[in-house]
């Protein structure tokens, strides 16, 4: 068992996520030393641009445009990658671990798309690699699900995990504005991403709920096997339709396995859901986890899913995981490197096909305003399937066309896929229809 004095540690990226941690850990370094019984020392961070401004400040001598130096550096215990992005972060924390050293993250993309390999090269150096800010920012929810409900199964989780495109629904939903405007505004206020389609096309939610399968499901899905859809055709008019409805439009991650076929689900798009659900109810930037387990039933876990605090709050969690892991105290219950863990909770599972995936839809079709047209339109949902279950017409004089909303009762995904495709060669069909799931979660 190491019993080391002090821990050092080194930071790469020192942008938004990289000063919190450090400004936090700075603040609160004396009750965050007393609880861990051991001395931190920020040894150096690295960034891209020596000469930004940065709010956070450090002496010279700290900061440094080479992140190998910190990796290579033996005196430095743990390394929190903090960069961003699937190259240069993946050669870094593949040479730190190699290091021996203790690797924290908050990048949700590098693990999606190598997370396999990165545990394995942990494994192999017998060192930990923890990351619990890259899924729901400040909630804890990596730990919850893997150490607070170690006693379950979960049939079923699902939430909201992109903090930008729940901003821009809610202020949709709020204020009757557009896509274009609330964009903007999101925009303005720093929300959205660099590239912009990690948000608004449901990538980074996507990438969150890869992980969250994989901890809950000892299966990594590629995002290529998933439903992924964001937010970019949704309209002012369909959240004021979902309105009347008594529903309002999230963007949610639906993680679902049935236990008797051993089939899993994981997908990623905006729904339907009811007003009185409280997930409805996770508002602006905000994220939301349900979590059904087979012992404890339903877990709600609300909070801020981004930002430099509540992220840093959670690499600080790691930290001291990594801390106690270091000088041989209790790592995690089950940790990332328990293949055997992992292998056994997904064996023999497979992915859901379409016909598996059951839900009930809304469907927004514009259409020429003339006799026959509802008829050979409620042909095409019966021959595939479909059974209606409410419509609102909203006729457009002007333009002699008609808005038909249309909402399902319960079907799947394969119906639902045909009836899309038959509608748009519908010649009275002016647009390519619009479908969205309505998801009715369990009663909790
Ligand atoms: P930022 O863009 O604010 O910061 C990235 C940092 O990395 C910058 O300091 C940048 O340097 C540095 N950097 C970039 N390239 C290099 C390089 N080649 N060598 C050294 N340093 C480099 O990103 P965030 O802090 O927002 O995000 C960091 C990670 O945290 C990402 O994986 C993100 O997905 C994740 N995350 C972010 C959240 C958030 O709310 N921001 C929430 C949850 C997770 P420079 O400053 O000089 O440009
Ligand atoms: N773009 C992400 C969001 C950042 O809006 O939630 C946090 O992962």
């Amino acid at each position: 068992m190491a019993d080391k004095k002090s821990i050092r540690i080194g930071i790469l990226g020192f942008g938004t996520v990289g000063q919190g941690v450090w400004k936090h850990l700075t603040q609160d370094k004396a009750a965050l030393e007393r609880r861990l019984g051991v001395k931190l020392v920020l040894a150096r961070a690295s960034v891209s641009d020596l000469k930004k401004k940065r709010a956070v400040k450090l002496p010279k001598s700290k900061l440094t445009a080479d992140s190998f130096a910190i990796v290579d550096d033996p005196s430095i215990d743990i390394v929190c990658e903090l960069i961003g992005g699937t190259t240069l972060a993946r050669e870094l924390t593949l040479r730190a671990l190699a290091n021996g050293k203790t690797v924290v993250t908050a990048n949700k993309a590098l693990l999606c798309e190598h997370g396999e390999e990165l545990f394995e090269a942990a494994r192999k150096e017998g060192v930990h690699y923890f990351f619990e800010a890259s899924v729901a920012g400040g909630i804890p929810i990596i730990k919850t699900l893997r150490e607070g409900l170690i006693a379950n199964r979960f049939p079923l989780i699902y939430g909201i995990l992109n903090g930008t495109t729940n901003y821009m629904l809610t202020r949709m939903e709020r204020e009757g504005i557009s896509y274009e405007d609330v964009l903007g505004e999101a925009r303005r206020l720093g929300y959205v991403e660099a590239d912009e389609a990690l948000d608004l096309d449901g990538v980074d939610a996507a990438h969150k709920a890869v992980i969250l399968a994989y901890l809950a499901h000892g299966k990594w899905v590629s995002l290529n096997d998933m439903f992924v859809e964001g937010i970019r055709k949704i309209t002012a008019q369909d959240v004021e339709y979902a309105r009347q409805l008594g529903y309002k439009i999230k963007l949610l991650a639906v993680i679902q396995r049935d236990f008797d076929k051993e089939a899993l689900s994981v997908r990623l798009h905006p729904a339907l859901i009811k007003k009185s659900e409280l997930m409805a109810q996770v508002d602006m930037v905000f994220n939301g986890v349900s979590l059904t387990g087979d012992v404890v039933g339903t877990t709600l876990l609300v909070g801020r899913g981004a930002g430099q605090d509540a992220t840093a709050s959670a690499v600080i969690s790691d930290i001291a995981d990594a801390v106690y892991a270091i000088q041989g105290g209790p790592a995690p219950a089950i940790s990332e490197e328990d293949a055997e863990v992992y292998d056994a909770l997904g064996a023999g599972l497979r992915l859901a096909k379409p016909q598996d995936i059951a839900s009930a839809y809304y469907l927004r079709l514009r259409v020429k305003d003339q006799k026959g047209v509802l008829a050979k339109v409620a042909r095409v949902f019966a021959d595939a399937g479909l059974s209606v279950a409410t419509m609102i017409q909203h006729e457009d004089p002007g333009s002699n066309s008609a808005v038909l909303i249309f909402t399902t009762h319960l079907s799947n995904e394969a119906a639902a896929a045909k009836a899309v495709a038959k509608l748009e060669n519908l010649d009275a069909v002016l647009e390519t229809p619009f479908l969205l799931r309505i998801f009715n979660p369990p009663p909790m």
